[in-house]
């Protein structure tokens, strides 16, 4: 029975620089699944930069990104997840959290701009992991780069191999169409989202003689010489590649015409993987284990500040999580049960009594959790994948109201937990600071600690390039190093040492007199 739900699900996540296309895209595979009925349903789940002083509008998106964070809906018989991720690079490390919970990933790219820097270290994040990519190539019926030259900058940029699917015929006001190296077919493309049945067109290869009669003598001669390019240059597709992370097949379309999508999504039910194994500290979990296991990525606040519960998601691992059970609250060490898990089937909210590895339910919490906790029904695991990354941007934290030192404390602490930044410690005269990956959380941190904890801070701007995490083989080594640096240390939430380092030069000439020492990046090392 496990198995059965579990070889249905298919959990993946839309990765893209901002207006690459990832709303249109997802809205119009809602569509497809029946999630959603008319186009537009899907609210965009961006900050514009300008909207950087607009608080409403933070609000706002947050409200939005509640609502979209995971949107799941039945196609073909099978379970599709979708866990959005914001695109604006001040929310990065959420992405990069959210990248943890899926199995798979599309990239989309702008036909006309080409491989973006979002994607880039999006896919630098997946790379790390052999997450499987599958690329969309979107708006092709606008003027863009040429085919061949995209494939090469998405395989040099983002350093990935990969093979075609699909091939376009011509591009912009000459768009005509795909030819399906998949499904050996061709694709003819009509724009405003006219496609229907009779565009399709079985072709058994493309020197098909219907092919000229469809496309016209010059089209064709050329799709004939690219297919036959891409057939000598790009190796065929494997499937067991592809799921290993070593190629990622390509699509070409326009989503917001609604073409390519169909073709795109029949191909993912086929080939994305199934939820895979995940590694924990203590061992590797597997999805069939008949226990119970699953980690909060991600955790997002009420926005009444009546009612100060939030909603932790949980993408559950292993086992069969069931409503109204006890499990173990590992980090905790206590067992919760949960009354009111929600499942976000058909962009509606609804209670789930159960819930199965790949699936992702939101659990109502009045501030027992923090990103990368586990629940189990027993074994003490910690699930691996989930770190931090050492912030870019900082400033001191003063608190400005000294009768609310108390609320401040707790907002503060609160909003750590769900991952917004990072608080440390300074060693040396006690005094907090904040760590960002980007300048918006600032906003957002000063404005939710005012509305939703009633305390008022200011930010004072601190000279410093990043914090790393330190370590040593020798705890000896580390001791004298922690002695000779005194003033340059601090201690994250978890009590961990980071390094303040100045400038990337400082950093240099530090690892390099220090050789013993390890700075680390990314909070998990061992
Ligand atoms: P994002 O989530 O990746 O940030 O991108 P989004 O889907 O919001 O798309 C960004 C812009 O690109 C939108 O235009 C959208 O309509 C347009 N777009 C998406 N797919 C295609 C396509 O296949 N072809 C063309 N020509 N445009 C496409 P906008 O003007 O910013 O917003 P809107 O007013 O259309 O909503």
């Amino acid at each position: 029975m496990n198995e059965l739900e579990i070889n249905k699900r298919k959990t993946f996540g839309i990765v893209s620089h901002p207006d690459a296309g990832k709303t249109t895209l997802t809205e119009k595979l809602l569509l497809f699944g029946g999630a959603i009925q008319v186009a537009g349903a899907v609210k965009s789940n961006k900050i514009k930069k300008s909207a950087t002083s607009d608080f409403m509008e933070i609000e706002k998106q947050r409200g939005i990104s509640v609502a979209t964070s995971v949107m799941a809906f039945d196609y073909k018989d099978l379970k599709v997840n979708i866990l959005d991720t914001p695109g604006h690079e001040d929310f990065a490390e959420d992405t990069y959290r959210t990248l943890t919970a899926v199995d798979s990933v599309i990239v989309v790219i702008d036909a006309a701009k080409g491989v973006e820097s979002q994607t880039e270290k999006l896919v630098k994040v997946c790379r790390m992991r052999n997450t499987p990519i599958i690329v969309f190539v979107n708006k092709l019926d606008r003027e863009g780069k040429d085919a061949f030259d995209l494939l090469d900058e998405i395989e040099s940029k983002l350093d990935i191999q990969v093979t075609p699917l699909s091939w376009p015929i011509g591009m912009g006001q000459h768009f005509k169409g795909v030819f399906s190296i998949f499904e050996k077919n061709l694709k003819l493309f009509k724009p405003h989202g006219k496609q229907d049945e009779e565009d399709t067109i079985e072709i058994a290869s493309v020197n098909d003689p219907l092919l000229e009669k469809i496309v016209g003598i010059q089209d064709a001669k050329t799709l004939k010489e690219e297919v036959k390019l891409i057939s000598e240059v790009y190796p065929a597709f494997e499937r067991e590649d592809y799921l290993l992370g070593m190629i990622s097949p390509v699509f070409f379309g326009s989503a917001i015409n609604n073409f390519g999508v169909r073709e795109l999504l029949d191909c993912f039910i086929q080939i994305a993987p199934q939820p895979l194994p995940r590694q924990a500290e203590e061992r590797i979990i597997e999805p069939n284990e008949a226990g119970f296991s699953g980690f909060v990525f991600k955790i997002h606040a009420n926005m009444d500040p009546n009612h100060r519960d939030r909603i932790a998601f949980l993408r559950i691992c292993s086992g069969v999580f069931h409503r109204n059970t006890n499990y173990l609250h590992v980090r905790q060490n206590r067992k919760l049960k949960f009354s009111n898990p929600t499942s976000f089937m058909a962009a509606k909210k609804t209670i789930v009594e159960e819930a199965f590895p790949g699936d992702v339910i939101g659990l109502y919490d009045s501030g027992n959790f923090k990103i990368g906790d586990t629940l189990t029904e027993g074994e003490v695991l910690h699930f691996k994948g989930i770190p931090r990354f050492s912030p870019e941007m900082f400033r001191y934290v003063n608190n400005v109201d000294p009768l609310k030192t108390k609320q401040l404390a707790k907002g503060l602490d609160q909003l750590m937990d769900e991952g917004v930044a990072q608080l440390f410690t300074k060693e040396f005269d006690g005094r907090k600071l904040i760590g960002t990956v980007g300048a918006l959380q600032f906003d957002v941190i000063q404005y939710r600690l005012l509305h939703e904890y009633g305390a008022s801070v200011q930010f004072e701007p601190v000279n410093l390039y990043k914090a790393c995490w330190i370590s040593a083989e020798k705890d000896s080594d580390l001791q004298a190093f922690l002695q000779r640096r005194k003033r340059d240390l601090a201690k994250d939430k978890s009590g961990k040492w980071v390094y303040l380092a100045e400038s990337p030069w400082a950093l240099k000439l530090l690892q390099e007199n220090n050789p013993e020492i390890t700075f680390h990046f990314i909070s998990e090392f061992e």
